[in-house]
């Protein structure tokens, strides 16, 4: 079947701003009784319903979400599909838990049918959490990211990721080559990049794990074609971070490590950045490139505190999205992401308003990726990928929510309560994707 054209009617939320640079306030756009129109998978009229009712066209059904406010999806800039089988993972720290359980984990996506099984599990598990979009890290196996485009294709969903490349400090059977790794990329990149919704991230692992000459093909490789994105981790832990000053002695810093290969720029996302300088944010700030913020799991692994409004200082703001970082993290929601960074802040003497929360999980997500013009907000124009969420899914919500009298109140508490139970559908490119109330409708 085509697209379908739909209405969708209800409470709604989006930006005009960006929430740390403008009054929260201001930015939030809060719309009572909204209609989104969605025609050809992308959103023909938004505002709100009575005004806008004549423009629906005869015949359309419309689906009224009453009590629930629609958003844009969720954008989760960091995430590793292949170690959702391995989330909850007791004891370690970074280096150790690599070792421990990461490795032998992704071991067995040498196994395309494995993959396969995973990246639909994976997926299923992103909709029903409200996300749309991800930057997704696969394994060093190609047959990984292989399952990985095709369910997200067969699913529609917007999706950029990659081939993990690792040529040293790694178990035998997950180690590639420099030139094999960039092969194995250019392939994918030439199979995958641009096709339908999916997108392609060069994805050194971290610093720990190539070497030199592995880190320059990953630059070259970004120069081979339009539009590529880069992903990888930065100063996450502080065993890690001494051991790449070992292994890179002629570097001013971790992230010069990846600038001096050409990795730093637009479309490069940065996992962690818990223990970055004053110099790093300005790096990142002049070269256009993005800081994934991932409190569950900087906090599961006992990493640090990632100083998200110093990243986000108006005199040099770094785009920052947000990531659950699985199997690190320990929720696939955003809403479970956010309830941890606005401890996170607070620890810090911070605080993480509503409106800034929401941002960081939709609009900031889609900027950090330079998708804002396709995905994050809802406008006319924008792809139809809308999350449907439901202040009153659980007893407590309820009865907690019944007395908020803000959106601003509604939406904490909603990222302090909420996970995915509070997610009541999810639409992708306008199809219906995930109902929580009927689990037989799926994309
Ligand atoms: N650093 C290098 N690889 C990883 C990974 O898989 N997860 C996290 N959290 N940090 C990393
Ligand atoms: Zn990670």
């Amino acid at each position: 079947s085509g697209p379908t054209t739909r209405a969708l009617r209800g409470r709604a939320i989006t930006f005009r701003a960006d929430p740390f640079l403008d009054d929260p306030a201001h930015a939030l756009v809060h719309e009572d009784d909204a209609l989104i129109l969605v025609e050809g998978g992308r959103i023909s009229q938004f505002g709100p319903f009575e005004a806008l009712r004549h423009t629906i066209p005869e015949g359309t059904p419309i689906t009224r979400y009453a009590d629930s406010i629609l958003s844009a999806g969720f954008v989760d800039t960091h995430v590793h599909y292949p170690q959702l089988p391995m989330i909850a993972a007791y004891g370690e720290q970074l280096l150790e838990w690599l070792e421990r359980y990461t490795f032998p984990t992704e071991a067995k996506f040498a196994d395309p049918s494995h993959a396969r099984a995973v990246a639909r599990r994976f997926l299923r598990e992103l909709l029903r959490a409200g996300t749309t979009t991800a930057a997704v890290y696969c394994t060093v196996h190609p047959q990984s990211v292989e399952a990985f485009f095709d369910e997200s294709a067969r699913l529609n969903t917007r999706m950029v990721a990659g081939k993990v490349l690792m040529d040293r400090n790694a178990p035998d059977n997950l180690r590639d080559t420099a030139q094999g790794g960039y092969d194995e990329s250019l392939a994918l990149i030439d199979r995958w990049h641009g096709r339908g919704r999916q997108l392609y991230a060069v994805t050194p692992r971290f610093a720990a794990t190539s070497t030199e000459e592995q880190l320059d093909l990953a630059g070259s490789l970004l120069r081979q074609r339009d539009g590529l994105f880069m992903q990888t981790h930065l100063a996450e832990n502080t065993a890690e971070i001494e051991w790449i000053r070992q292994l890179f002695p002629n570097r001013r810093s971790y992230l010069d490590v990846y600038a001096h290969a050409g990795l730093v720029g637009p479309r490069s996302v940065l996992g962690h950045a818990v223990h970055v300088a004053e110099d790093d944010f300005c790096t990142c700030h002049h070269t256009g490139s993005a800081l994934a913020h991932c409190p569950t799991s900087n906090l599961f692994l006992g990493s640090g505190s990632f100083r998200l409004f110093d990243a986000v200082d108006a005199r040099r703001p770094v785009r920052v999205g947000l990531g659950t970082d699985i199997g690190a993290g320990t929720s696939l929601s955003q809403l479970g992401s956010l309830n941890e960074a606005y401890k996170v802040a607070q620890a810090t003497g911070r605080r993480l308003h509503p409106a800034q929360a929401f941002w960081l999980a939709t609009a900031g997500g889609a900027r950090s990726l330079y998708l804002d013009d396709r995905i994050g907000t809802l406008a006319v124009g924008m792809e139809a990928d809308l999350c449907v969420l439901d202040p009153k899914a659980t007893p407590l919500l309820a009865q907690r929510t019944e007395t908020c009298e803000t959106i601003e109140d509604l939406l904490f508490v909603l990222m302090m309560l909420g996970d995915d139970r509070a997610v009541r559908a999810t639409y992708v490119a306008g199809e219906l994707v995930h109902d929580r109330d009927d689990p037989k409708a799926r994309g």
